[in-house]
């Protein structure tokens, strides 16, 4: 990337798109990594600015002001959010992604990042070890989206040469931002509970296993599937990746350990029945073998680590 060139993060505000702003500009440096998002936080920071993606007029001239070669789009309404707002969903999930890609086909960026999500799988899926390709069959409106835009990635790869690059996370976990809704959140909501109360009641069930991922190696595979080398990124619809698969009673018995007499009780909800349509543990050797894929924590690694930064806080 040239040194006039920049990044334009779009949904920054969201849990994955504060981290990565952050990690971005740490990187690349504060003044080539423009944070946006729908609405503008209450104190902007410098180089934010307020876009709504379904705004293609807008978006270009964000894009025109800042020299912008790379998008890393995260815009989206999530899994529990979605199933409130179906045609909503579609709409921001789906309009949103064929905007970025436009932008690429007319030659206005080089690059796009686009997350994709395990809601792509649904329940004829294998549930255990989850290969790259398998049977998909979503039953939600976020599955849905999802699984259409990793169709339409790959479509525009082979028809336009769009260099867009993606990967499938799994439930995202990290202390310096809230969830937005998902259906993963309990994971990250128990420990700020832990913390607080000593308590927590999960909304789903002690024995629902879901892949998840602590948020540093989110971004890390984020920030690594963009630096490789186009050739090496062979996948062009969506990468799965992988870390860590638990139960809340499994992480419920982990944070136990660093809080004494941690109380967890459990009240399923509609959430319950996504999670149930969800893979329990992913295989990504394609990712690990192509792009060089490799995660840095594990369920006691992050426990460990989400409860200092969280006292710290
Ligand atoms: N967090 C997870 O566990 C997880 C798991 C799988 C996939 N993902 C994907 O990662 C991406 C980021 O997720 P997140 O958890 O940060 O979501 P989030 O809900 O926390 O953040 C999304 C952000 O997008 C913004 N936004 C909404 N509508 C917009 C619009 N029209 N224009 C511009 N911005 C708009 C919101 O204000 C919000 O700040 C999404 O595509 C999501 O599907 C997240």
């Amino acid at each position: 990337m040239d040194q006039k060139d920049r990044i334009l993060v779009i949904g920054a505000l969201g849990q994955v798109g504060q981290e990565l702003v952050e990690t971005l500009r740490l990187r690349y440096g504060t003044e080539r990594v423009i944070g946006s998002d729908i609405r503008l936080p209450e104190n902007p920071p410098e180089l934010f600015e307020a876009v709504d993606v379904l705004d293609t007029e807008r978006l270009l001239a964000i894009v025109r002001k800042y020299n912008i070669r790379y998008i890393y789009h995260l815009a989206a309404l999530l899994s529990a959010t979605a199933e409130q707002k179906i045609k909503g969903g579609w709409r921001l999930n789906m309009q949103g992604l064929f905007n970025v890609l436009d932008l690429a086909v007319e030659g206005h960026i080089d690059k796009i990042f686009w997350p994709s999500s395990i809601a792509v799988f649904g329940p004829s899926t294998p549930r255990v070890d989850t290969p790259q390709t398998t049977v998909m069959d979503p039953n939600t409106v976020y599955g849905i989206s999802k699984l259409a835009g990793e169709r339409w990635c790959d479509y525009y790869h082979a028809r336009f040469g769009v260099d867009v690059r993606s990967i499938r996370y799994p439930g995202l976990i990290g202390y310096k931002s809230l969830p937005g809704g998902g259906t993963t959140d309990y994971a990250v909501d128990i420990f700020h509970a832990a913390l607080q109360q000593g308590s927590y009641t999960s909304f789903l069930g002690p024995d629902t296993r879901l892949p998840m991922m602590y948020m540093p190696d989110a971004i890390k595979a984020t920030i690594g599937i963009m630096d490789a080398e186009a050739a090496s990124v062979k996948i062009r619809s969506s990468y799965n990746i992988a870390s860590m698969s638990f139960t809340p009673a499994e992480i419920g018995a982990e944070i136990g350990q660093h809080v004494p007499g941690f109380q967890l009780d459990y009240a399923p909800d509609h959430r319950q029945a996504i999670a149930d349509s969800w893979p329990q543990s992913i295989v990504d050797q394609d990712a690990r073998a192509d792009w060089g894929w490799q995660e840095s924590y594990d369920l006691a690694k992050m426990t460990a680590d989400m409860l200092l930064n969280l006292k710290k806080q």
